[in-house]
């Protein structure tokens, strides 16, 4: 399902943005949504870092404050254009994550933040596999989405989160038991980190 708020929120920036600063609240702020999944990890201004569906550049736009070597992955030529205005700092990359054009062995971190959500189950485990691919050895996956609430008191807000935003592949990811996926095809995974009530999920995969 899903209303034609979805496609407002794609049409309209700064709607998107809205939406997604309002969300941020649960976890303390946008600034500390976007940067969840990086706690721990060593990042240098050389390390290669990809951010795997980048949508318009929202977490873009602090990973280029670590490093100087960002590439930013999306399909939509429209949220790439307005990515390279708002973060010019990045280089920018128009494919799809479950063929990325890039060679093996590239990438210190791989980051993909509310995306995994809007793939089938087919496309999400082949771009697990392209991920590993691109991944240098040691190289770190990391990603924030959603998970369904262990407090039940999260329950109706993102229910009707979902209804008006998302598609039935939202749904699926609260079924889908990604640190098992990504066990399966190689990784060495942490234990996601939950964050609002369980809603959302932080993992950090080593290849
Ligand atoms: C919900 S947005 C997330 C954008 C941004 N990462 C963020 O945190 O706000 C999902 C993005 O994934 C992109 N996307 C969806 N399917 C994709 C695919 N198969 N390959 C590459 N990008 C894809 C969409 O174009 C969109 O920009």
């Amino acid at each position: 399902m899903a209303t034609i708020l979805r496609d407002l929120s794609y049409r309209y920036q700064w709607l998107y943005d809205a939406i997604a600063r309002v969300a941020a609240i649960s976890v303390g702020g946008e600034a500390r949504f976007r940067q969840l999944a990086l706690q721990g990890l060593t990042i240098n201004s050389d390390s290669q870092i990809l951010d795997l569906c980048c949508g318009s550049g929202q977490t873009t736009q602090f990973l280029v404050k670590y490093s100087q070597n960002v590439t930013g992955l999306d399909a939509s030529p429209l949220s790439l254009q307005r990515a390279r205005q708002n973060v010019p700092e990045a280089a920018y990359v128009e494919a799809f994550a479950e063929k990325m054009p890039f060679a093996d062995n590239q990438f210190d971190v791989v980051h993909t933040s509310a995306a995994l959500h809007e793939m089938e189950s087919e496309q999400l485990q082949a771009i697990i596999q392209e991920v590993y691919r691109v991944l240098k050895p040691g190289g770190v996956f990391t990603l924030v989405d959603f998970h369904a609430p262990n407090n039940p008191i999260f329950w109706p807000g993102l229910s009707i989160f979902f209804l008006l935003f998302e598609t039935e592949t939202a749904w699926q990811l609260l079924k889908t038991d990604l640190a098992e996926l990504l066990t399966q095809t190689g990784f060495e995974v942490s234990k996601p980190t939950l964050y609002a009530g369980g809603s959302l999920q932080v993992i950090q995969a080593k290849k």
